[in-house]
């Protein structure tokens, strides 16, 4: 079994993406632009936000985190991004998901100009995902590809089964994985035989965002396991129940880690599979600093500015 090093990658591809942000301000004299807008305390959304934030300042992109209370009114969410779409020096905007409940995400993502729409949420930017025709992917659904292309996975006329049908990962992974001529089945809360479906899987991508729910006994000999689940556990004993053993010495301050959806004692029947931390997540990160680079070049495609090609 290999590992998909997702940190390693990751890292990659920031690094190529700060040398060309670098490249770019000395011809354009202009920096890419990223917001990130969170409404309400959410403490995993904190931990995403201020790390994709963070992200984007090392590599030289101008960063700017918006935080909204969590009662701000659907309007004031309106009116913020009405002001972003207008603002010349925002090439990206990122609105951090789940939004609280009084809020309607569908309304609020429609707000975002599909042009600086980073995370490709946007209906015009799912649609041309779901008919093959994109430029940018969803950050999340992007990095698996970019993961497993690295590594030489074959996708073409392989089994899939994609665990999970979120509009952030596992209804655009479905399609993406479809349109690289994979045959898909995508499983969810209501799947009557989960283990059945699995079984067949050749890839197993586990979006459900719940810890262990994939167990050794559900994964066929060989099978590439993408692990996307991160949740955060707070209890030892659940801790120690869902996560490998050298998790507990590295998360120990509070006995605090993150589990996976897949359980790490299917990793040893994998021919490959994503480590939990340091596999999907931080090529998710990698993915937002290139969609952010690719959305400024295409605003100076479209703008004309000189130096820009
Ligand atoms: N919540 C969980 N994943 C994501 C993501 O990739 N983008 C946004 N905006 N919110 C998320």
């Amino acid at each position: 079994m290999g590992v998909l090093d997702g940190q390693t990658l990751a890292r990659q591809i920031r690094e190529q993406v700060g040398r060309e942000v670098t490249r770019l301000r000395e011809e354009t004299n202009r920096t890419p632009g990223l917001t990130v807008l969170m409404v309400g305390d959410d403490p995993a959304s904190g931990i995403y936000v201020r790390t994709k934030h963070k992200a984007a300042g090392k590599l030289g992109i101008r960063s700017d985190l918006l935080l909204l209370p969590a009662n701000a009114s659907q309007s004031r969410v309106l009116e913020r991004l009405r002001q972003l779409n207008r603002d010349d020096g925002v090439d990206a905007v990122l609105v951090q998901i789940p939004l609280p409940n009084h809020l309607d995400t569908w309304a609020v993502l429609d707000e975002i100009d599909p042009c600086k729409d980073v995370d490709r949420f946007h209906p015009l930017n799912l649609g041309r995902v779901m008919t093959g025709r994109a430029d940018l992917f969803p950050c999340t659904p992007a990095g698996v590809l970019r993961l497993l292309d690295h590594h030489g996975v074959e996708l073409n006329g392989i089994n899939a089964v994609v665990v999970g049908r979120s509009f952030i990962v596992g209804k655009p992974l479905a399609a993406m994985l479809t349109n690289r001529h994979a045959t898909v089945t995508v499983c969810h809360t209501r799947t009557r035989d989960l283990a059945a479906r699995v079984r067949e899987a050749d890839l197993v991508v586990a979006a459900a965002g719940k810890p262990g729910i994939i167990s050794a006994d559900m994964i066929r000999s060989g099978a590439v396991l993408v692990d996307v689940g991160t949740t955060y556990l707070d209890e030892r004993s659940e801790v120690e129940k869902l996560c490998p053993p050298d998790q507990l010495t590295r998360f120990d301050r509070k006995g605090n880690a993150i589990a996976g959806d897949i359980h790490w004692t299917a990793w040893e029947k994998s021919s490959w599979y994503t480590p939990v931390p340091g596999g999907i997540g931080p090529m998710t990160v990698a993915m937002l600093m290139e969609n952010t680079l690719e959305l400024f070049r295409a605003r100076g495609r479209r703008l004309q500015w000189p130096g820009m090609s």
